[in-house]
């Protein structure tokens, strides 16, 4: 029995990464699947690690590094990603490996610098490369690509040449924990990439498109992705990237989103009828419950519906802590071109629908119509009122979905 095996995913390159199998949550990112972290062995004249794990699995990492050769021959570590999921156990392979040179963007370096004063960084050979620069390792040579702000400032990515084969990083990657390591032998895989995106690079859709336009402009025509969460893309490469592609544009379809919180009912029902009027529309639907669904699959919803309505009932004069708390991620995210509906409670006193309109407006967020709050209980002509919302807020969509 060989533990901790490696994978080969092209001749002479491993997969040596981890499974997260109890991942479940990624610094707030609901992860219900788990999740991995992929590093990689290219083995040549010059053997290079490509990043990292993080650090509770260096262990691990170091076992399967070991099944294939001694770690203390590594020559170089290309860091592509300051976040510590891929650079923290830089320190341990360095324990190993310690004329091993260190490679990572302008702004890696700065990052680094700063995580790992107390891990020794000083002592690092480490060296800077920038977009187009090449690191031969004997028959294979690898190209260094600046992904800035996919997500980090920092980020880069690697690429094998001769195999056309490219290291992405954080990009193309996905949140999943599985025994397979290829986009052919998993299911929803495309899915899950979408969540990923939704999740971590929906903020920057102008960067993604010009890195895509850039790799063209390099000349880089990858035949396989391999990522650094999540598996290995090598039956779908062109799918996934034009529907990064997608993503980035902001491509949507006629579909309204319906989120809400509730306490003692009144809210949920708004919601309800406000489905229901856009239901009797024809347009796709989707109702999520802030406390019993996942942000993260929320926001992948979220993606692709040009009208989203948030409501939320009214407690201690403001708005619910779950509204404040999903706003505030709503908002750094920033999806663009969205146009939102609010809606709400009170019993004694308002305040959940006004706090929500502050959010939005200081967030620059498009109101598709007036907000709706009522009090206490809504009755028959209140929830017509919302089926009538929920009718116009259909239109809306058909009108403004741009695929
Ligand atoms: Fe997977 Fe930005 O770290």
């Amino acid at each position: 029995m060989d533990d901790y095996k490696p994978l080969e995913i092209a001749k002479g390159i491993y997969w040596v990464g981890v499974v997260d199998w109890n991942l479940r949550d990624f610094h707030g990112y609901e992860t219900p699947k788990g999740g991995s972290y992929n590093s990689y062995l290219v083995i040549d004249e010059k053997i290079a690690l490509i990043d990292t794990v993080k650090a509770p699995f260096a262990g691990e990492m170091i076992k399967r590094i070991s099944q294939i050769i001694d770690p203390s021959k590594i020559d170089y570590i290309i860091s592509n990603h300051v976040e510590m999921d891929h650079s923290s156990s830089i320190s341990r392979v360095l324990e190993l490996a310690p004329n091993a040179k260190v490679f990572a963007s302008s702004k890696g370096q700065t990052g680094l610098s700063e995580y790992y004063k107390e891990e020794g960084f000083d002592n690092w050979d480490l060296n800077v490369v920038k977009t187009g620069d090449e690191l031969s390792l004997g028959e294979r040579t690898l190209m260094f690509i600046e992904a800035t702000m996919l997500h980090w400032p920092d980020s880069m990515q690697t690429y094998v040449k001769e195999d056309k084969l490219l290291f992405s990083n954080d990009a193309f990657g996905q949140h999943i924990a599985t025994s397979k390591r290829f986009d052919d032998e998993v299911d929803d895989v495309m899915e899950d990439a979408g969540i990923y995106y939704a999740n971590i690079l929906l903020p920057f859709g102008g960067q993604v498109l010009k890195y895509i336009e850039k790799l063209k402009g390099l000349e880089v025509h990858p035949e396989m992705i391999a990522p650094a969460h999540g598996i290995i893309w090598r039956d779908n490469v062109s799918k996934v990237m034009t529907q990064y592609l997608k993503w980035a544009h902001g491509e949507t379809v006629p579909k309204v989103l319906v989120i809400y919180d509730t306490m003692w009912g009144s809210t949920e029902k708004m919601a309800m009828e406000i489905v229901e009027g856009a239901r009797s529309a024809g347009v796709e639907v989707r109702l999520r419950h802030l406390r019993k669904n996942d942000w993260s699959m929320t926001m992948k919803e979220l993606m692709d519906a040009p009208v989203v309505a948030i409501g939320s009932p009214t407690m201690n004069n403001g708005m619910f802590f779950t509204n404040a708390g999903f706003l505030t991620y709503l908002t750094g995210l920033h999806p663009k071109g969205k146009k939102y509906f609010l809606f709400g409670s009170y019993g004694w006193g308002g305040g959940a629908v006004k706090g929500m309109e502050k959010m939005m407006e200081s967030a620059k967020f498009e109101l598709a119509m007036e907000s709706m709050q009522i009090k206490f209980r809504p009755y028959e002509e209140d929830k017509k009122a919302c089926r009538e919302i929920g009718y116009k807020l259909a239109e809306i969509a058909k009108d403004n979905a741009n695929s």
